[in-house]
């Protein structure tokens, strides 16, 4: 039997087992699936243990992305584009090769949704791991992103990493009022990729970026409306959506890589709420 497991910190509400048990189902595959609270400094000596002890495939949380991708020997091109990885596996003469699936899972759900075209001009909030993970699948995709921040300089290392001045700007969360006036830009999309749904807060932002048109879209998700989401609702936007679709779609590509099958998302996204969000 393979096993796998995902390491984070804080790990206990992790919902991975829960979806990749109901994939292994689907797809009547025998596996075990464990959640492993990693210390702050510990990470690499717990997942090398993990995959000298027999552990097949992993998938990497919070706080860790960073430190995965730095112990791959080999990371496939999403991998090597985002500069941060969730799922690893392990390979021929005991190889760690390390993929990304956050980014091509939020493009997968925003496409089912119908809250992105390959023209969508993008506003995205946040500038940590998370933004990171999936502005690499957003412009290969086609889509302008537009960078906004709470520190400026964290915006600025992530344009610099990407390096792409056609389909990436940065620009300062004090000045986006004026740069809506002045240029009448209208965003199609926003998401927010902050943390600051995980401590109730909603980044501090001009309500001039929702207009009725918008979608809105939050990494986060919850079993009640985010903080986020309801704020959008509240300044006048129509079409949202929490991240429950990208958390099924992240874990169906890190299974693909596992077991070369793709489960049934939609199948999979109904069980899971009916049994997990009612
Ligand atoms: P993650 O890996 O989840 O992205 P992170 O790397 O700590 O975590 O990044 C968190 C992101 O959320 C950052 O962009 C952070 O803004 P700063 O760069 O200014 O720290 C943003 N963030 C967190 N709490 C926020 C809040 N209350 N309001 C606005 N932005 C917030």
């Amino acid at each position: 039997m393979k096993i796998f497991a995902i390491f984070g910190n804080p790990i206990k509400h992790s919902k991975s087992p829960i979806i990749h048990k109901l994939f292994a189902n689907q797809l009547n595959i025998i596996q075990q699936y464990k959640k492993i609270y990693v210390p702050i400094d510990k990470f690499n000596n717990i997942i090398n243990n993990f995959f000298k002890n027999g552990g097949y495939g992993a998938n990497i949380t919070i706080p860790f992305k960073k430190k995965a991708y730095n112990i791959c020997d080999f990371l496939t091109d999403r991998g090597i584009k985002s500069g941060v990885v969730n799922t690893l596996k392990i390979i021929k003469n005991n190889k760690i090769l390390g993929d990304n699936t956050d980014g091509i899972g939020l493009l997968k759900d925003l496409q089912k949704i119908k809250f992105i075209h390959k023209n969508s001009n993008i506003l995205l909030l946040g500038a940590g791991g998370a933004a990171k993970g999936i502005i690499y699948s957003i412009i290969n995709f086609g889509c302008k992103i537009t960078i906004v921040n709470r520190t400026y300089k964290n915006s600025y290392n992530l344009l610099k990493f990407f390096n792409n001045k056609k389909n990436i700007s940065i620009i300062k969360i004090e000045d986006i009022d004026n740069i809506i006036n002045n240029k009448k830009i209208n965003y199609d999309l926003i998401i927010n990729a902050t943390s600051s749904s995980i401590k109730g807060e909603v980044p501090k932002i001009s309500s001039k970026i929702i207009h009725s048109n918008i979608f809105c879209y939050d990494l986060f998700y919850s079993i009640n409306i985010t903080p986020f989401l309801e704020w959008c609702l509240y300044h006048g936007a129509k079409k949202i959506s929490d991240g429950i679709g990208m958390l099924i779609e992240q874990a169906a590509y890190s299974f693909f890589l596992w077991h070369g099958v793709m489960p049934n998302t939609e199948l999979i996204l109904k069980q899971f709420k009916k049994k997990y969000f009612f």
